[in-house]
């Protein structure tokens, strides 16, 4: 039975920020961010949207009426987490209108935490083949004003819907693991803003890249010609990249494999890290994006999660995928963002809702998003549905 990816859909802020304007502030080549880091635009998110927020914004684009019935349980992969204690799911199944019967709830690792869910929602299927499970990935990628990781931060959500028999993505059960306990990027909970040896994650992520793949190869005997693009987790574009040229002498075909590559990296360019999710955008990127997918295509997606987790695993295009909707719907979402100046940049990412346990009341008039954070009231955020 093929199980995995039915529906795909994607949402960020309607601002962003160029990142030649961020090198002009910054004294930069502007050349070493567009071509040494790989981004040319990163999404800057208004206090008014939060994982929550990013996410149910997502999945109420691709879920219907009857899919909000069928869907049995919902995994909510983030790092950006709101609270302790309560779960991001919980939130989306609400204002959803998601059926209460279903399981509701949040997991963490990092960038890998959609990875994690996806995988557990397809094990769920293969149980119960009758299932649909809701798996979201969202995050803010924060590293502060004027640090060398402020030029690879974005944000948003990638909300999957998975079944059996999918339209999109069938995924295989072929994966490999390589996990240890690493001091490479964390987010204590006392902060807003990653703590990150940006050097050292860039080294780890390659040799659990390197080792993800060889145990694959050992595992299902296959070589890299085997597939027709590898996709990554893109925490900015250029180490997707620099982990692909690592095994490139392996293929007959490098020059395919580059420019699979170069398709699957269109959107992270634009919108930035959003940590879970930019696996997912990567594979959004591709779909929309590549002239030389069929149905049948193998591909292999490298999921990382500092700290840290690596997965190797693998999936071929469904039969039945047509990426039309997707490309209009992704080209029309990128395209009708607003620039904002390095001013404007700096005072949105200072007035996200603050850590401290203040009322605060923000004002909505400029995000008319279907679902926004009206702001906190006695300890509780406060969402609104302006549908
Ligand atoms: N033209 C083209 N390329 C240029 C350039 C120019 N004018 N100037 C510099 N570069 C290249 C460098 O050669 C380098 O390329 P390489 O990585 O292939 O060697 C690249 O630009 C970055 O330069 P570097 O000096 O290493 O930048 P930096 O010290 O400011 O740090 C990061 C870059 C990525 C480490 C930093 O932005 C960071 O910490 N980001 C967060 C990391 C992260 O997300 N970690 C989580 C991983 S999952």
């Amino acid at each position: 039975m093929a199980i995995g990816i039915d529906k795909i859909g994607f949402f960020t802020s309607p601002y962003y920020l160029d990142i030649v304007d961020l090198a002009h502030a910054r004294n930069e080549e502007p050349n070493k961010f567009l071509i040494g880091i790989g981004q040319k635009k990163q999404s800057v998110i208004p206090p008014t949207q939060d994982v929550v927020t990013l996410a149910a914004n997502a999945a109420e684009k691709i879920l219907s009426t009857a899919d909000k019935q069928q869907i049995d349980m919902i995994i909510f992969g983030t790092e950006t987490g709101i609270d302790n204690s309560k779960s991001a799911a919980i939130y989306i199944q609400s204002l959803l209108g998601i059926s209460n019967q279903a399981r509701s709830f949040e997991i963490k690792q990092a960038c890998y935490g959609g990875t994690a869910g996806l995988q557990m929602g397809v094990e769920h299927i293969r149980l119960h083949p009758d299932s649909k499970v809701l798996v979201l990935a969202a995050d803010i990628a924060r590293y502060g004003i004027n640090t060398p990781g402020e030029v690879t931060q974005g944000g948003g959500a990638v909300a999957m819907l998975l079944a059996a028999d999918p339209q999109i993505l069938e995924i295989e059960d072929k994966r490999t693991f390589y996990s240890d306990n690493i001091m490479d990027f964390w987010r204590p909970l006392y902060r807003k803003d990653a703590v990150v040896d940006g050097h050292y994650s860039n080294e780890i992520y390659i040799d659990f890249f390197k080792r993800t793949w060889e145990l694959y190869q050992q595992k299902y005997n296959r070589q890299l010609d085997d597939f027709s693009s590898l996709i990554f987790h893109l925490p900015y574009t250029k180490m997707g990249l620099k982990a692909l040229r690592s095994i490139i002498d392996e293929s007959n075909h490098p020059q395919t494999l580059l420019a699979q590559f170069e398709a699957s990296r269109v959107y992270n360019a634009l919108v930035g890290n959003l940590y879970t999710g930019s696996l997912y955008l990567s594979l959004i990127s591709l779909l929309a994006n590549s002239n030389q997918l069929a149905g049948g295509s193998l591909i292999g997606l490298f999921s990382y999660g500092s700290g840290a987790q690596g997965e190797f695993y693998s999936a071929r295009i469904s039969n039945r995928f047509d990426n039309k909707n997707l490309k209009r719907e992704m080209t029309d979402l990128l395209a009708n963002r607003q620039q904002l100046t390095i001013d404007q940049y700096q005072d949105m990412y200072r007035s996200a809702l603050s850590l401290s346990n203040e009322n605060q009341k923000f004002d909505l008039s400029n995000d008319s998003s279907d679902f926004v954070l009206a702001g906190r009231q006695d300890d509780q955020r406060l969402y609104q549905s302006q549908k």
